[in-house]
């Protein structure tokens, strides 16, 4: 992906804009994911500011991230600066990895999805959740209406409308995720749709 977007920019005020803009469904959609997860330790891949902290109390959790301002705001204990194509750690060293709206902004998935599989213990568990485009083609029409219209205003009231441009055009860097996601060395991929109209997944692959 030759775009990116700098969270850097958005740090301070990127946990209210997420609500807002996903009306405060995203909550929901985290606990769903993280209901997912096997016993044991959490790599949080993309933590940002640790938006999946209430839901992750009970685990064992290492936050990575490679942009350290939006690290500065995350309250778990163990934080890492690094990037999902290459991560710092032994192989199966994680029972579970969770991954919450971040594989937009990863410019080699495919490398990122081996280098999960590759901490990952066996068995172990990647849950993926990430916005997409409904499949619906009508639908699909309304959300890409609706999204041009709510990020670019967003983007503009805040200052940060390269970064907002970013989110509404990544939704349509990659096809569905029924085609882009592959089971690659994994034993098993669920995919299930979530949120309204179903531009929300919830992908959970298992090694
Ligand atoms: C939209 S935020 C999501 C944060 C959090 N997971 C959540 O649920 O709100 C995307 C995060 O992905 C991080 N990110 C961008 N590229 C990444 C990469 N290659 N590997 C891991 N994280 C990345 C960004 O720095 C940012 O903090």
């Amino acid at each position: 992906m030759n775009e990116s977007a700098n969270f850097s920019n958005i740090h301070k005020f990127y946990d209210f804009i997420n609500s807002l803009t996903t009306l405060g469904f995203d909550k929901s959609w985290r606990k769903q994911a993280a209901d997912k997860l096997n016993p044991g330790n959490v790599l949080d891949l993309g933590s940002g500011t640790g938006a999946s902290y209430s839901d992750l109390k009970n685990f064992d959790v290492t936050a990575l991230d490679p942009d350290e301002q939006m690290l500065s705001l995350n309250n778990f204990e163990k934080k890492i600066v690094g990037k999902g194509e290459e991560l710092p750690f032994n192989e199966n060293s994680f029972d579970n990895v969770l991954c919450c709206f971040v594989w937009r902004n990863v410019d080699d998935t495919e490398k990122a999805l081996s280098e999960v599989y590759r901490v990952l213990k066996p068995g172990g568990k990647f849950i993926l959740l990430d916005m997409t485009r409904p499949k619906n083609t009508f639908y699909k029409l309304i959300h890409k209406i609706g999204t041009y219209i709510l990020l670019h205003f967003v983007g503009l009231i805040t200052l940060n409308l390269k970064e907002y441009r970013f989110l509404y055009k990544s939704l349509d860097f990659y096809p569905q995720p029924e085609v882009h996601l592959t089971k690659n060395n994994y034993t098993n991929l669920v995919i299930e749709r979530i949120g309204l109209f179903d531009f929300v997944y919830l992908g959970v692959y298992t090694k």
